[in-house]
Formats: structure tokens, C-alpha cells, sequence
């Protein structure tokens, strides 16, 4: 994993022993320029806790781990730390043991890049301690299955959800009706939205019923402009091409308000305002640390965070939420998102906002592998919303990457394995029989069932499932789109 994924956030952990725990992976196998960057942002971050007069034990913990940061790099470079004088090239002290695991360089997640060499995928147990997040543990699954009294969606009882920030102090709250409101986004990159980009959608819906609470969706149409070779008016026609697939996951007009960046920051002086403040208070430093930005990087894209940080605030929209600026956000989001959501949690106590709560997925592989996600620039990786029955047949069949034995005899003898096999992967996703579900794993494994079949039974529960998704987006008129792209009041009660 590239080492900017698991720095420079200030944003930890809440215990301190997990702190340190967090930490001590954290600088693992940083170069020494990297540590020195850290160090930066940390300093930083003491310096603001200050100037903010934040509480003693907070400014102590921060101190603490600038310490310790101090210490590492010493360790590291056999020189001092000294603030504006970066370590020279190569200047790594060789006896020193705190190089890399080996093990951590498979992996590389951030919001641009997601692979690994295991073809089981991401190890997402180590990514929780990388990012200082939480597991979901089956205590939380019950805990939201007693507090919504639904059964837990089949995302949350298999683990595709599988980290949380804050979400038992959501539940805690809602159980004294104190309600909150889901943020979710889409970077509009393409006319073509493929099976992995619903898994949000489909977890944020089923969310937005059995909380019954609104939900804001950003598309960064801003972002893919400023990140790929495309034109203002391809990303925002985009924006509203993909605005239709999500509407067709199902959601409730009179509580969904779907925006594009274009159009919502010229029209909400309250949003702007948001991002402004989130600026003023976030150094080019931090955001180097956390996204890896280089110095030939355009401007856009360092202040761009701030925009996809902003929505977490409720009066970033006014006329949801009449300018409270209170209400807690909860954010369903692929894990690879989070590098911006630390830096919003970081930044919210010091413009005086709640942090936002966060759910994260894994990701949907490619259907070459677990190796990497599904990717929209890739037709073979990918089966896309506006495939055929045909074509869906014949993407799975030829490219769905096998766990299965190279003849029939040593598939029977042997079994195949479903942790590396792409078709039993998607039917985790896809169908919802639990029973089903675990008899396929053990016939598959036993060697009863043959990779054909494994595929046959993907390719039944795929066809209707997009066919369905077909029709119910030919449903969707430019008046529909209009209706949830229209900044208005929305109806709940907090
Ligand atoms: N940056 C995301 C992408 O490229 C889009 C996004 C914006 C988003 N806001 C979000 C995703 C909130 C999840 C949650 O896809």
C-alpha cells in the first residue's frame, strides 16, 4: 500500500491505545520524506488545537504522537527533524528496522487507485488499522437490526460493509429521536455505470428506509473535469445521465435531493460558505499528506476536497435542514472515499460542526479478479447497467476469473475455492438467500458443483437484476430528474 493512504490525517482513532497501535503501523513504511510530511502536518495540527484552545487532553494526545513522530524519524534518518528543511534524497539509515512489512506494499487504496496482488483482494482487517477506522462487528448488525426492527441488509450480515466511524453514537442518538441524514456521492465519469457502482446506492437505499430519514447525493461533475480530459459540459451531462441509474435504485423523491456540483455551488451561498471555511482551514500540507498531491497539480484539484467535504455539513443546505447546522451526517461510501472524510471529521470541531459518521463498503472486483475493482474504462473488467442478456452471458462465461480446477476430474476430486472465484464473489452481493448462498459455497468447494454452473447461476441472478434496473430507468423522465435536482424542502422529521 502506498504510504500516503495510511499518513497525514490527523483524524485517529478515539482510545489511545489503538492510537498508538494505528500509529506505529502508520509510519511503518514511510520514506523519510514522507515522515517529514507527516511530522509537518502533525505540527500543524498541534498548532491549530491551540490556536482553537482545544481541550488539554486533546492537544496532549496530538503532542504525544508529534513526539513519538519526532522519534521515528530519527530513527529513520539518523537526523534531527527540523521544520522547513525536507531530508535529503536516499537519506535512509540503513540498520534501522522499521522498514516495510513487505506485506503492505500488495495493497494500494486511495481515491484514484485500488489494487493488490492477493487474489482474495484488499486486506480489509489491515486497512481498518491503516485508516484508524472500526470494524463492524456482529454486535453493531444486531444493534442496527434491534434499532431499525429490519432484518440487516445482506451487505451488512456478509461484511461488504465492513468498517464504521461513529455509527454506535448515530444509533445512540436515534434511539432518543434524535435523527440524522445520509450524504452519498458519484464522480460522473462516463455515460456507463457499471453493476459496482450501485452497491452504494443499493445500501444507501435500503438506509433511507428503514431509518426514514432525507438523503443528499453529490455528483462531482466539478471533480472529473478538473481529474480527467474532459469538457465542463460532458462531466455535467454525465452528472445528470447518471443521475437517472440512481434513481432507478428506488429512492423516495420527497426525501432525496441529487445535486451537481456545477449547478449546486453557483446557486447555495450556504454551501459555498462551507467549502470557503473548510479551505481556510485546511493547510496544503495536510491534503498533500493525505491524498498524495504533487506540486504540479493544479489548484483545482488541492482545493477540490473541500467540496466533496462540504455536504457532511446540514447547512451546507438550508432549505432541507432551515440553516441548523446540527444535524449529524452519516455517510455510506466505498472505503477508498475515506481519505476525504478523515480530513472532514479532522477539520469539523474546528469550524464548529458535528463530524460526519461513515459506513465503508469493500469493493466490487473486476471480473479478471479480486486484484483490483470494476472499472468503467475497462469493458472486459465490467458488466455494465446497459448490457444485454447476451452480453452479460458472454462477459461472465469468458472473462469471470476461476477459482475452479483446470479439468472436470480434478475439480471433482479436489473442489474449487470460492475465496478467489469472481462469479461466488458477486453472488455475496447479489442473491439474498442466505441458505442458498452457503450451500453453493460448500458444493463449490466440495467439488459437486462445477465452474459452469457456478456461472449459470450468476448469469440468472444478473439478467433480471439489470433488466429490472432497465425498466425502472426507462421510467425515469428528464421531469423526474428534474424534480430531485431542484433544491426544495424535503419531508421528515428530525
Ligand atoms: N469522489 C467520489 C467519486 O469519485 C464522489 C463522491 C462525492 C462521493 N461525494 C461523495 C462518494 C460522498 C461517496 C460519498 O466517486
Amino acid at each position: 500500500m502506498k504510504v500516503r493512504n495510511r499518513a497525514a490525517s490527523p483524524e485517529l482513532p478515539a482510545g489511545v491505545k489503538k492510537m498508538t497501535d494505528s500509529q506505529e503501523e502508520v509510519e511503518g513504511a514511510m520514506t523519510p520524506l514522507q515522515l517529514y510530511e507527516r511530522l509537518n502536518a502533525q505540527g500543524e495540527q498541534v498548532r491549530c488545537l491551540k490556536t482553537a484552545k482545544a481541550e488539554k487532553a486533546e492537544i496532549d494526545v496530538a503532542v504525544q504522537l508529534l513526539l513519538k513522530l519526532k522519534t521515528d524519524y530519527k530513527h529513520l534518518t539518523g537526523q534531527d527533524y527540523k521544520a522547513g528543511c525536507p531530508p535529503p534524497e536516499n537519506v535512509v539509515n540503513q540498520d534501522n528496522g522499521a522498514a516495510t512489512d513487505g506485506i503492505d506494499e500488495e495493497d494500494n487504496v486511495d481515491p484514484w487507485n485500488v489494487s493488490t496482488s492477493n487474489a482474495k483482494g484488499v486486506d480489509y482487517d489491515k486497512l481498518i488499522v491503516r485508516f484508524g477506522s472500526s470494524k463492524i462487528e456482529t454486535e453493531l448488525v444486531d444493534r442496527i437490526e434491534k434499532v431499525t426492527g429490519q432484518k440487516p441488509h445482506r451487505f451488512l450480515r456478509r461484511g461488504i460493509f465492513f468498517s464504521h466511524r461513529d455509527m454506535h453514537q448515530v444509533l445512540d442518538a436515534y434511539e432518543k429521536n434524535k435523527s440524522f441524514y445520509l450524504y452519498t456521492g458519484r464522480g460522473p465519469s462516463s455515460e456507463a455505470m457499471h453493476v459496482g457502482h450501485l452497491i452504494p446506492f443499493i445500501f444507501t437505499k435500503w438506509l433511507q428506509d428503514v431509518f426514514d430519514i432525507p438523503l443528499v447525493i453529490q455528483l462531482t461533475d466539478d471533480e472529473k473535469y478538473l481529474w480527467k480530459d474532459l469538457a465542463i459540459e460532458e462531466c455535467h451531462r454525465f452528472a445528470v445521465e447518471n443521475a437517472k441509474d440512481i434513481i432507478a435504485c428506488g429512492f423516495d423523491v420527497n426525501k432525496t435531493f441529487i445535486f451537481s456540483d456545477f449547478d449546486y455551488m453557483g446557486s447555495s451561498p450556504e454551501f459555498y460558505r462551507n467549502v470557503v471555511k473548510i479551505q481556510k482551514h485546511v493547510t496544503y500540507n495536510q491534503v498533500k499528506g493525505i491524498f498524495g498531491f504533487k506540486d504540479s497539480d493544479c489548484i483545482g484539484k488541492i482545493s477540490f476536497p473541500a467540496i466533496q467535504a462540504a455536504p457532511s455539513f446540514s447547512n451546507s443546505f438550508p432549505q432541507i435542514f432551515g440553516g441548523r447546522k446540527d444535524v449529524q451526517c452519516l455517510i455510506p461510501c466505498a472505503i477508498d472515499q475515506d481519505p476525504y472524510f478523515r480530513m472532514t471529521r479532522d477539520v469539523a470541531p474546528r469550524i464548529g460542526y458535528p463530524k460526519p459518521a461513515l459506513l465503508h463498503s469493500s469493493f466490487f472486483p473486476a471480473l479478471q479478479g479480486a486484484q483490483t475493482k470494476m472499472s468503467a474504462s475497462d469493458a472486459n473488467s465490467s458488466i455494465f447497467l446497459t448490457d444485454t442478456p447476451k452480453q452479460i452471458k458472454n462477459k461472465i462465461n469468458k472473462h469471470a476469473f476461476s477459482g475452479g480446477k483446470d479439468t472436470i476430474e480434478e475439480h471433482r476430486k479436489f473442489g474449487g475455492n470460492p475465496d478467489v472465484d469472481v462469479s461466488f464473489m458477486y453472488l455475496t452481493f447479489f442473491l439474498d438467500d442466505d441458505e442458498q448462498l452457503e450451500k453453493i459455497k460448500q458444493d463449490y468447494s466440495s467439488g459437486a458443483l462445477l465452474t459452469g454452473e457456478l456461472k449459470k447461476i450468476l448469469i440468472e441472478t444478473l439478467q433480471p437484476m439489470i433488466a429490472q434496473h432497465q425498466e425502472r430507468r426507462k421510467q425515469v423522465t428528464e421531469e423526474t430528474v428534474k424534480q430531485f435536482m431542484t433544491p426544495r424542502p424535503l419531508n421528515f422529521k428530525l
